[in-house]
């Protein structure tokens, strides 16, 4: 990215969290590096990845944290949600158990997270909504994130779908 050697006039950290196989990695490299894998292995741990984005006339670094979805290969969760001011709150519109457990993750970013943080609900993998494979409505999501107060997208990593506004609707929130 063109910003990349240039000194910014904030850094700061968001998270990626969501059950394992939504796509966080995934939206992750399609943000940071526009790569997509369709055989994309697990997160072990804690990854992260940053940007460099113009918001007005500032410059802002955005340091995004990526963790694995599965309980037995995540980082210590507290340390994760530390300091983070955004989190892309992330569930597969091809699996409703994804979706019932986005309260869980919520629970917790609420109980580790900061009180302000900037919350986008994320339905991932658009591009397969229109197959006999959606199991959870657009209109589903929507209203879930109004009773929570979030900003809710639909996004394809694989197609390179919002993937792009929604960091960047968290980003210029935040800032
Ligand atoms: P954990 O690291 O285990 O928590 O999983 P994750 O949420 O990071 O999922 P990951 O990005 O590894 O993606 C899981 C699988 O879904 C991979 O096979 C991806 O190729 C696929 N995938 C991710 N995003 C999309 C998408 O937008 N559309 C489609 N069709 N597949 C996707
Ligand atoms: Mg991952």
């Amino acid at each position: 990215h063109a910003f990349d050697d240039q000194e910014c006039d904030y850094l700061f950290k968001a998270v990626l969290i969501g059950d394992s196989g939504v796509g966080k990695s995934n939206l992750l490299s399609r943000f940071a590096k526009d790569e997509f894998r369709l055989d994309s292995k697990p997160t072990i741990g804690v990854e992260f990845a940053y940007r460099n984005i113009k918001v007005g006339d500032k410059l802002i670094k955005a340091q995004i944290w990526d963790t694995a979805g599965q309980e037995r290969f995540r980082a210590i969760t507290s340390s994760y949600y530390r300091g983070a001011l955004g989190a892309l709150l992330v569930y597969d519109i091809t699996r409703r158990s994804t979706y019932e457990n986005i309260r869980n993750w919520l629970r917790e970013l609420r109980e580790f997270g900061n009180e302000d943080v900037v919350v986008v609900l994320v339905g991932n993998k658009s591009d397969l909504g229109s197959l006999n494979s959606r199991q959870v409505n657009e209109e589903e999501g929507k209203a879930f994130a109004e009773t929570e107060g979030l900003c809710f997208m639909e996004t394809s990593a694989l197609q390179n779908l919002n993937v792009e506004e929604a960091f960047l609707h968290m980003i210029t929130k935040i800032h």
